[in-house]
C-alpha cells in the first residue's frame, strides 16, 4: 500500500503541468496569459498582464535596464490553479532582443503552447524557440490567435506548420471564416459549434450538432461559409493526420487550436484539452540515472540566473525547477558542485505580480533562491546522494561585439566581471588566436547591453563594444587545425575552455571552410 508521502507525491506531481509560450512578439501572448490566468482567479481584472507589460517598473522593478527600454529582459514564472490542477507558466520575453536566457526557459518547461497570429503566419522568432522545443522532444500545442481579424487561409497556416517547422499537425476545431464574417469554431472531437460573439467576451454560446453537416451549421454560417467548412473538414478527414497521441507525447505532432484571445474567445477549450494532453513533470536523465519526479527526494537544477531583481538590496535570484520530490522551506540540501550542505531559506514564487514566499512545492515548480553568488547555470541541489542533471544545452551565438576597457587601470575589475557574467551565461566570450583580443558572443542584442549595463554598474567598468560582421560560430574539431584557413570572412578563436571556433560572417565563408577541410567537424554548440 501506498504511504501518505506516496500518495500526496502521486497527486501533487500529477496535477501539475509546466508550460511556456513561444510566439514573435505582438503574436498576443500578453493577452493569451492574462486569459489563462483569469481563468484560474490568479489575477481578478482583465488588464493586469497587460498593465505589467506596459509599466514593467512597477512590478518586476528588477533591472534599470527593463525600465529604461520599457521591456523585460527578466523571464518570470506565474502559477494558477485550475479544475484540480496546478499551473506553471514560464514566462519568455516577448521582445526581439531575446536571449540566452529566454532559450535556457525553455528547458524547464515539460510542454509548450505555440502561439500564432492568423494573419502572419510563423515569424522568426517563433521559429527560433520552436527548434530549441523540438530539440527537446516536448510536446507542442498551437493557438491560432485573432480569428477575429482577417486570416489566412488555415490550409496555408497548418502548410507552413509542416513546411517551416516540420512540425505535422491535428486540428482540433477549425474556423468558420475570419475577420468580420467570423462565425466561431467547429469542434472535431465534441461534433459541436461554438460560436462567436465579440460583444459579448468571455461567454461562448455552444451549439451541439450531429456534424459539419448538420442544417443548424448551414443556418448559421450562411451557405458559402458553410460549403466552405464541409469541403475543408472532408479534406481533413481523408488528407489530413489521424489523431496520435504518442506522436503529439514526443512533439512530432501538434493539437491546434483556433480562437481569438482578446476576445477571449476558444481560450478554455484550449486549456481544458491542454490539461489533458500535456505531460505532467516527466523523469530527467541525471548521471544517477533517471530522476523520478514523485521520488520522495528532493532535487533540481538552476537553469538560470538574474541579478539585482529587486535593486534597493543588489540580490541575485536563481531560479531553480524541481526535478523530484517536496520542497519544504529552510530544508537543508546538497549543492553538489560545491559539495556543501546549504538551506533553502527564503525561497520564493513568481505569481503575476509578486514574489510571495513559499512553504511547500513540488516537482514541476518553479522557485526562486536568494544567491548571495553560490550558483552558477546547472548547478544541481539534491537531498542525497550528487546528482547531476545532463547539462543544460548551450546555444550558438549569431551577434558578435570586439569588448575593450576605457581605463587600463581597471583591468582586475575587468576580469572579475568578465569571468562572473560568462559564469552567469550573460555572454559567452572567445579569445582570438595569436591577439588574445576579446570578442563576446550572444543570440540577442540586448545580451550586449545587459554586459555593458552590469559591468559599469556592478564592477564599476566602462567598456566599450565594437560589433564585429561575424554571424555564425562553429566549434572546429580536427586533429590539426591550421589558422591560416580562416583568414577571408571568417576568424579562429578560442572558447573559454580553449576549444577552437571559427567565426563566419556569411554562409559562404562557412561552406568553404568546411569544404577545404573535409576531415574537421564544424560543431554548433560546444563538444
Ligand atoms: P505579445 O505579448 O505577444 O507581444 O502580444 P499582446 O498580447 O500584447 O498583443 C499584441 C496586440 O495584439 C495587442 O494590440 C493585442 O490587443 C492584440 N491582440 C491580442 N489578441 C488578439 C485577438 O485575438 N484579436 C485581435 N484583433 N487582436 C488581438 P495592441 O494594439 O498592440 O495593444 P492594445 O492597444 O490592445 O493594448
Amino acid at each position: 500500500m501506498a504511504t501518505a508521502m506516496e500518495q500526496e507525491m502521486h497527486e501533487e506531481v500529477g496535477k501539475r503541468r509546466t508550460f511556456a509560450i513561444i510566439s514573435h512578439p505582438d503574436a498576443g501572448k500578453t493577452t493569451l496569459t492574462e486569459k489563462l490566468l483569469l481563468f484560474g482567479g490568479a489575477i481578478r481584472e482583465a488588464g493586469t498582464v497587460k498593465a505589467r507589460k506596459a509599466s514593467r517598473h512597477a512590478t518586476s522593478d528588477w533591472m534599470e535596464i527593463e525600465k529604461q527600454r520599457g521591456i523585460s529582459v527578466t523571464s518570470s514564472v506565474m502559477q494558477f490553479d485550475y479544475e484540480g490542477h496546478r499551473i506553471n507558466i514560464l514566462d519568455t520575453p516577448g521582445h526581439q532582443d531575446f536571449s540566452e536566457d529566454t532559450y535556457r526557459t525553455l528547458t524547464a518547461a515539460d510542454s509548450a503552447v505555440m502561439l500564432i497570429d492568423a494573419a502572419k503566419g510563423v515569424e522568426a522568432q517563433t521559429k527560433k524557440l520552436f527548434q530549441v522545443c523540438r530539440k527537446r522532444g516536448i510536446p507542442i500545442f498551437t493557438f491560432i490567435n485573432k480569428l477575429d481579424r482577417e486570416a489566412q487561409n488555415p490550409f496555408e497556416l497548418l502548410e507552413e506548420l509542416e513546411r517551416l517547422l516540420g512540425i505535422r499537425s491535428y486540428p482540433m476545431n477549425w474556423p468558420i471564416g475570419s475577420g468580420k464574417q467570423f462565425c466561431g469554431v467547429y469542434d472535431r472531437e465534441k461534433s459541436q459549434l461554438e460560436l462567436f460573439q465579440p460583444e459579448e467576451t468571455g461567454s461562448v454560446e455552444v451549439r451541439e450538432v450531429s456534424g459539419y453537416e448538420d442544417p443548424l451549421v448551414k443556418e448559421i454560417a450562411g451557405d458559402y461559409l458553410y460549403e466552405r467548412l464541409c469541403e475543408d473538414l472532408q479534406l481533413l478527414d481523408v488528407a489530413g493526420d489521424a489523431f496520435d497521441y504518442e506522436k503529439v507525447r514526443s512533439g512530432e505532432l501538434t493539437p491546434v487550436f483556433f480562437g481569438s484571445a482578446i476576445n477571449n474567445f476558444g481560450v478554455q477549450t484550449f486549456l481544458e484539452n491542454f490539461l489533458q494532453l500535456a505531460p505532467k513533470p516527466e523523469p530527467r536523465n541525471s548521471t544517477e540515472g533517471l530522476v523520478e519526479p514523485e521520488s520522495g527526494k528532493f532535487s533540481g537544477y538552476v537553469f538560470k540566473i538574474q541579478a539585482n531583481m529587486n535593486p534597493a538590496h543588489r540580490d541575485r535570484i536563481a531560479f531553480l525547477r524541481i526535478v523530484s520530490g517536496k520542497f519544504e522551506r529552510g530544508m537543508a540540501v546538497k549543492h553538489v558542485r560545491v559539495g556543501k550542505e546549504i538551506k533553502l531559506a527564503q525561497p520564493q514564487q513568481f505569481l503575476a505580480q509578486d514574489r510571495d514566499i513559499v512553504d511547500t512545492a513540488y516537482a514541476g515548480d518553479i522557485i526562486g533562491l536568494f544567491d548571495p553568488g553560490i550558483f552558477r547555470i546547472g548547478d544541481s541541489l539534491c537531498q542525497s546522494g550528487a546528482i547531476v542533471f545532463d547539462e543544460l544545452p548551450t546555444f550558438s551565438p549569431e551577434l558578435f561585439s570586439k569588448v575593450t576597457v576605457k581605463s587600463s587601470l581597471k583591468h582586475k575589475q575587468y576580469q572579475k566581471g568578465l569571468d562572473q557574467l560568462t559564469e552567469e551565461g550573460t555572454v559567452q566570450i572567445f579569445r582570438t588566436v595569436g591577439f588574445d583580443d576579446i570578442i563576446l558572443g550572444v543570440v540577442g542584442q540586448l545580451q550586449f547591453e545587459v554586459f555593458e549595463y552590469r559591468m559599469k554598474n556592478e564592477y564599476g567598468v566602462d567598456i566599450m563594444l565594437q560589433r564585429m560582421p561575424f554571424q555564425f560560430a562553429r566549434w572546429v574539431v580536427d586533429d590539426k587545425i591550421d589558422p591560416t584557413k580562416f583568414r577571408i570572412n571568417s576568424q579562429l578563436v578560442r572558447d573559454r575552455n580553449d576549444h577552437f571556433v571559427a567565426l563566419f560572417e556569411n554562409e559562404y565563408a562557412m561552406r568553404t571552410a568546411m569544404d577545404k577541410m573535409p576531415s574537421a567537424k564544424f560543431l554548433e554548440t560546444a563538444p
